[in-house]
């Protein structure tokens, strides 16, 4: 199948190996998804009826960087994707590349939507823990509950952080060491995980947690950081501050997620990382050095600020090199990129030979 270009114009994405399993095969047929859809706005989702049985459908809560990458592999796939976001306009651009998107703010669950989300076959949630409240949808936990028995669904992973892990100066990290954060965030995320596993585990779902490193992919690595700083808002700034010692490519957490649908589990918590745990000013630097080769001298100044705020803000958050023997073994992933080299390699590829602007 051809490369398929979708949102940011950097973004190219193609099928991967698992894409030839069981699950990934099933003949999309657009007038049972158009029927899908069609009942799943409908005013009463509790007259759904059987034949959407026979569809693998996934329901991604916070359709952001790597739920809309994975809604576009699923797609490919022949999987009907609904999904949620936060503004109309958001859900009009999802719409157009084919999606059901509902408006959906966790902190205020419409239960129109929870009830569209039952009738789906599998579970990602990708919406972050809040500072102030936790997980948001967690505060609305029992009327999740209710809402979600007796439903389709079958499969629920939790996305969360390797920043449970807290500091391990440097050691080797994996699912077995305990948890330990050093941020309110971190200790939120754990709580977070425990809740969503029990919830799953409670209505009969195959549950799993990934505990995903830094996430780079097209439109957000250390060449996109470097290339468009001048632009970047203080919450992006912010973001491209962060220290990660362990990262993986949006492309090996798809893979992975769908690795684990075909190799369910119950209860099961995984590392999704690259093989290559370096520091954050190594990969910064490794950037810069193919930015500049292909670009001579264009942004050289810019990217070591980047460089130099990245160093002064990133120490003491929580050092560890987390391993990834578990997904490997049990999910039988191998890994598209294994380094920051390879993808970062990757990305600046897909951008083409024009000057960014
Ligand atoms: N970025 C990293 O390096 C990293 C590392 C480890 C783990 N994680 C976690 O892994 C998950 C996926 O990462 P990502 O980079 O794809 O995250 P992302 O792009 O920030 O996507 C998160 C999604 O959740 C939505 N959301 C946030 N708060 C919400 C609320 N109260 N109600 C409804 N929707 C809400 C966001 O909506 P808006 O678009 O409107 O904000 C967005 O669609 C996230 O939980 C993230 O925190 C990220």
């Amino acid at each position: 199948m051809d490369a398929l270009c979708w949102n940011h114009p950097a973004i190219s994405l193609k099928p991967t190996q698992s894409s030839e399993n069981h699950a990934f095969l099933t003949p999309k047929s657009s007038s049972l998804l158009f029927h899908c859809r069609a009942v799943m706005n409908s005013s009463n989702p509790e007259s759904k009826p059987s034949p959407l049985k026979i569809q693998n459908r996934m329901f991604i809560l916070g359709m952001g960087f790597v739920g809309q990458f994975f809604a576009q592999e699923l797609k490919y796939s022949g999987w009907a994707v609904s999904g949620t976001c936060r503004n109309l306009g958001q859900k009009m651009q999802l719409e157009g590349r084919g999606f059901d998107v509902y408006v959906f703010d966790a902190n205020d669950p419409v239960q129109d939507t929870l009830k569209a989300m039952k009738y789906h076959t599998h579970l990602l949630i990708s919406i972050p823990p809040d500072v102030d409240v936790g997980d948001p949808l967690l505060h609305h936990e029992k009327l999740l509950r209710t809402t979600l028995q007796g439903g389709d669904l079958r499969w629920l992973c939790y996305l969360s952080s390797t920043s449970v892990y807290g500091d391990y100066g440097g050691a080797w990290v994996d699912e077995d060491n305990p948890t330990n954060p050093l941020s309110q965030s971190g200790k939120l995320r754990i709580e977070a995980e425990e809740r969503w596993i029990n919830l799953g585990n409670d209505l009969g779902l195959s549950t799993q947690v990934f505990r995903l490193g830094g996430i780079y992919g097209p439109g957000r690595s250390a060449i996109d950081t470097i290339i468009k700083q001048r632009s970047l808002s203080e919450r992006q700034q912010r973001r491209a501050r962060r220290q990660f010692t362990s990262r993986v490519h949006v492309q090996d957490i798809c893979q992975a997620l769908k690795a684990c649908i075909q190799r369910p589990s119950s209860r099961r918590f995984y590392n999704i990382v690259d093989d290559d745990p370096a520091p954050r000013e190594e990969v910064f630097s490794y950037a810069r050095d193919l930015v500049e080769k292909k670009w001579p001298g264009k942004f050289d100044t810019l990217s070591k600020v980047v460089e130099e705020s990245d160093i002064t803000n990133g120490r003491g958050r929580g050092d560890k090199r987390v391993c990834n023997a578990r997904m490997k073994r049990e999910l039988g992933v191998s890994l598209v990129y294994p380094t920051y080299k390879s993808g970062l390699q990757s990305i600046l590829d897909q951008m083409g030979d024009e000057e960014p602007l």
